[in-house]
């Protein structure tokens, strides 16, 4: 059975739009009968008849009252000060529809509590967060593969630098150092670049490589998520200065202005 949480908000829409609507139609049908009924006793008065139409008996049939011509044979044989009780029947359409609700308890019981076709309103909560949550990681994992040169960000919380270490000692610290001192590859913890220092220029290097040099292509095998906090990683290592340090290659470049924002965390 599909429950309120596996429904799309669309259907959501369209099963509350049903169920006024519905309640609408009952409301005016109410209404009309009464208006139809009050009108045709005026005009059953109005012609001095007071045979049955279909409609007064459709109405007596909801309403099970006795006329007032016939009060007499109801009538309770107490009297107090003149006020007397009459014993009227329950009106059937109140008590088929008190059966009704007595039905759908139990209905309600044993789909809800016994069974457990459909899920309780907090078992549906608790699914519905998760499916959120779900919904934010897919999210969230959809921008991760969304950043490229242009949109990367120099992350500096713990988090994301960690990460970028581990990648960085599992892939590249066989030709950069494991201290990025710069082995094969560069050093990268000076002030000298051969490829730029900006955050997009770092993400473009480990992104497309420079194969020629010997410095390989990434992007197949690190997600852009990885290259970004990587990336911030090297960058966080300027100026640490590991013993054995590689010469200085390329140019001397200032720490870039433009790197990104360091307020947005990682993703
Ligand atoms: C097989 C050896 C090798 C591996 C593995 C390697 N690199 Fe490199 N890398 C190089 C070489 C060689 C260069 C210099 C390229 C040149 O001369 O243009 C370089 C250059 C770079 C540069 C540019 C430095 C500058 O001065 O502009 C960055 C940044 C870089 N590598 C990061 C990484 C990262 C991050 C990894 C791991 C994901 C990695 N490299 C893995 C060999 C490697």
């Amino acid at each position: 059975m599909e429950t309120l949480s596996e429904m799309s908000q669309e259907q959501v829409v369209l099963l509350s739009v049903v169920g006024v609507l519905l309640a609408l139609v009952v409301l005016t049908l109410f209404v009309l009968i009464q208006l139809l009924y009050a009108l045709n006793m005026r005009l059953a008065k109005q012609a001095g008849e007071e045979e049955e139409t279909m409609l007064s008996s459709f109405y007596s049939g909801l309403t099970d009252a006795v006329p007032i011509a016939k009060e007499d044979s109801i009538l309770l044989d107490h009297n107090y000060d003149g006020i007397k009780e009459l014993d009227n029947h329950l009106p059937p359409w109140w008590k088929y529809l008190f059966y009704s609700t007595i039905v759908f308890s139990l209905v309600y019981v044993l789909v809800y509590h016994i069974y457990g076709i459909s899920p309780l309103q907090a078992n549906e909560y608790v699914a519905e967060v998760e499916k959120g949550k779900a919904e934010v990681a897919a999210y969230q994992a959809k921008n991760a593969n969304s950043i490229d040169e242009n949109n990367v960000k120099l992350v500096s919380d713990a988090k994301s630098l960690e990460l970028g270490k581990t990648i960085f000692s599992t892939n590249c610290a066989a030709c950069h150092g494991k201290a990025g001192e710069g082995t094969v590859g560069p050093n990268l913890t000076d002030d000298y670049w051969l490829h730029g220092n900006k955050v997009n220029d770092v993400f473009k290097t480990i992104k497309y490589g420079v194969p020629a040099k010997g410095m390989i292509s990434w992007q197949a095998k690190l997600k852009p998520i990885d290259i970004q906090n990587v990336a911030s990683y090297i960058l966080s290592l300027r100026g640490t200065n590991p013993p054995n340090g590689k010469a200085p290659q390329g140019d001397k470049m200032e720490p870039a202005a433009a790197t990104g924002d360091k307020k947005v965390a990682s993703l």
